[in-house]
């Protein structure tokens, strides 16, 4: 077993541990952010949001706001520019269709005004007083996994509503052993360092934003839809971001608003998100709650997996959390069935956020399994190795490959999980119980369509040109690297210029399938124009550029069950005087393809598992049924894990170049937190005896 570090070539590029390019901008507040950048003549735009869960806007009482200092317009439902009727955007319907477009008030927290003014002080002193009235009508936003027969099943783009093969009840009922429970998760919000901002600008017939987002070509796309606009006089940039998680893929009310608010006054206009404007307009997870059913012969083989979960969605457009996407590619048994269910609420439309699907999915499967092990008293390792499938459970197809348990024979040597006392409750060191567990993961490794040109400068150098994004992930860095490799060229003489819709089409920072996308784009313009550069004695002045597209390379890949897989250990100490769970360490082994750069790809793997950390533990929005509102919609009232929450974490990986791709990445944006959070969970329950199956694992719950 070889980790990345030690498979080179070329150059080294590939594969070698190397500080972000724009690092140094960083620290020294160089890099600017899409709230940052300075304009001429810049406006500022503040949303007045809904106080109310369902009902219609009686009346708004504009006139006073208007003659308040510095402010320049008031735009609601009966002023604002119109957008088009029955938007579909790049990812489907979505909820900024209907912003200031009429009287329908749909949740708590949804844009009623945006008063615009000169100064940011001015227009939020003005937003404050601005006097909205509603009529109300009597909302739902309640999330009852008790009575799941309001929950109807729904395909998402991670599959259709329901699998099934076999016969489930029969397989049931012939197991030896069973397992029959319902897990719990809560809402979960994105909450990017970095809140939503947008400047937008009309400069010569063309409209300009400047934004914050995880990939502007969907953003720009949007936008002309949107507004009935060219999509070629459309022009997104995002230089630096500051987080994303899935919360800034495409349009958002920020970058609508800036763009209705700049058409009307005629000037630039910027709209910056406050934290609490993000809790309710950006998206966020919806809470899940799953029923798993193991059946299983006395020897841990499964002969039936029913893994059905439920989540809901606003009455805007649809979002499913699709927990039962998980099952999907785990385990193989005879009869296997996985649905995902959502309703329609007065809420705000979730989305994707960290794993969609696989995060929450992974926690109920993989708490269930840790339970079965327990009731056959087998390893829970030994048990996942028992039900190895041989192809896609689901899809029948064959692996592309599947090193899960070469993590898990990793991880356990690593981890010191051999000799380990299965009993609960046994490890004590003074007044704290002491547990370790361990966990699966997968996630999809996809790929999208990108293009990229590359240019042999006059002088030596190269540049890059490839609409990727960088959300703090290390995204530029690997550009430059696969580039050099590409090109057996020093990294350091290659230039990227990512983050700006005018440089054609290319995947967003999302699916865990940037770096992936981008990589496969840059290595065949690179490799074209090395070839080229062999050929040619002199660089006429303006360079050499070759350009790529990889619609056809990606369409033709071969069918086969594409994953990345992992193994997640974790050791708890649980306080059993306070309920208080500390981590002490985590591990993670991961097979995600080959590794561009190991100093960055261990940060997006850390990274990850601390996200599960802190669903295992800390993370959960509380909506109140009467006002219909979140109770604890920011960072006062939202816990995530802070630094003294996270133990040593060390995240490693086993070789496993993805054998169709041309640089052999897989993507490692989101694996970091699948199973995360069941092995953290499935740890208390070894230090306690008890079965925590409702996240986060509070202490009131503990106790
Ligand atoms: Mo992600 S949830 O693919 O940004």
């Amino acid at each position: 077993m070889t980790t990345a570090t030690g498979t080179t070539r070329a150059t080294g590029a590939v594969g070698t541990a190397r500080t972000r390019v724009e690092g140094l901008d960083k620290v020294t507040g160089k890099a600017r952010y899409a709230g940052e950048v300075p304009f001429a003549d810049l406006a500022h735009g503040w949303i007045v949001v809904s106080t109310v869960a369902r009902g219609r806007i009686r009346s708004i009482d504009d006139a006073p706001v208007r003659e308040m200092p510095g402010v320049l317009a008031v735009l609601h439902h009966g002023n604002a520019p119109r957008l088009q009727e029955n938007f579909v955007g790049t990812m489907g319907p979505d909820p900024v269709a209907e912003i200031l477009q009429r009287d329908r008030v749909p949740h708590v927290g949804a844009p009623v005004a945006l008063v615009v003014a000169e100064t940011s002080e001015q227009a939020r002193e003005a937003a404050e007083a601005l006097v909205v009235a509603y009529d109300t009508e009597p909302h739902d936003v309640a999330f009852d996994p008790e009575h799941p027969g309001r929950y109807t099943p729904e395909a998402t783009v991670q599959g259709p509503a329901v699998t099934e093969k076999g016969d489930l009840e029969a397989g049931l009922a012939a197991s030896a052993v069973v397992v029959d429970e319902l897990y719990t998760t809560p809402e979960q919000h994105h909450n990017a360092m970095e809140p939503h901002a947008a400047m937008a600008r009309w400069d010569g017939g063309r409209l300009e934003v400047v934004d914050t987002s995880q990939g502007t070509m969907m953003t720009a796309n949007d936008l002309a839809a949107l507004f009935q606009l060219d999509p070629e006089s459309v022009r997104v940039r995002s230089e630096h971001v500051g987080g994303g998680f899935g919360s800034k893929g495409w349009v958002r009310a920020h970058n609508v608003l800036a763009v209705m608010a700049a058409t009307v006054v005629g000037r630039p206009v910027r709209v910056v998100l406050t934290r609490r404007q993000v809790f309710s307009l950006t998206g966020y997870r919806s809470p899940t709650a799953q029923r798993v059913r193991l059946g299983a012969d006395a020897d841990g083989r499964l002969r039936a997996l029913d893994h059905d979960g439920i989540s809901l969605t606003s009455t805007l457009t649809e979002f499913v959390e699709a927990t039962g996407a998980f099952g999907r590619a785990m385990y193989e048994a005879e009869a296997l069935r996985t649905a995902n269910h959502v309703v329609a609420l007065d809420v705000p439309t979730p989305t994707f956020m960290r794993a969609p699907g696989e995060a929450p999915g992974s926690f109920a499967l993989e708490s269930a399994l840790d339970e079965l092990a327990e009731k056959c008293g087998i390893d829970p390792i030994e048990l996942r190795a028992r039900n190895e499938p041989a192809v896609g459970p689901v899809t029948g197809l064959p692996f592309a490959d599947r090193e899960l348990l070469t993590c898990f024979r990793e991880g356990a040597r690593r981890f010191g999980w051999d000799g380990r006392d299965p009993r609960p409750g046994v490890r004590r060191e003074g007044r704290w119980l002491l547990g370790t567990g361990t966990a699966a993961a997968t996630f999809p490794a996809g790929v999208a369509p990108s293009t990229a040109a590359v240019t042999a400068e006059a002088d030596g150098s190269f540049t890059v040109r490839i609409n990727a994004a960088d959300v703090g992930t290390g995204a530029r860095t690997a550009i430059a690297q696969v580039a050099a490799d590409a090109l057996a060229a020093d990294p350091q003489r290659v230039r990227v210029r990512i983050g700006d819709s005018d440089l054609g089409r290319a995947w967003l920072s999302g699916g865990s399938m940037g770096t992936r996308s981008w990589g496969w784009a840059v290595m065949a313009a690179a490799s074209e124009l090395r070839e080229r550069l062999a050929l040619s004695a002199d660089l006429p002045p303006e360079g050499i550029t070759v350009r790529s597209d990889t619609t056809e390379a990606v369409g033709a890949l071969a069918e086969r069950e594409r994953h990345s897989y992992g193994a997640q250990f974790a050791e708890v100490a649980v306080d059993v005087g306070t309920g208080e769970v500390r981590v002490r360490r985590m591990l993670g082994i991961f097979a995600a393809g080959r590794i561009v750069n190991p100093l960055t790809a261990r940060s997006q793997f850390v990274g990850g598992m601390i996200w599960g950390l802190s669903m295992a533990l800390h993370e959960e929005a509380f909506r109140d049924r009467v006002s219909g509102g979140l109770a604890n919609g920011d960072l006062a009232g939202y816990h995530f894990a802070a630094n003294a929450d996270v133990p040593v974490i060390e995240a490693d990986w086993v070789h496993d170049p993805d054998p169709d791709d041309p640089v052999g990445i897989k993507g490692i944006g989101e694996i970091g937190i699948v199973g995360a959070a069941a092995a953290i969970a499935n740890a208390v329950r070894h230090a306690t005896g008890v079965r925590h199956r409702a996240l986060p694992i509070r202490p009131d719950r503990v106790l």
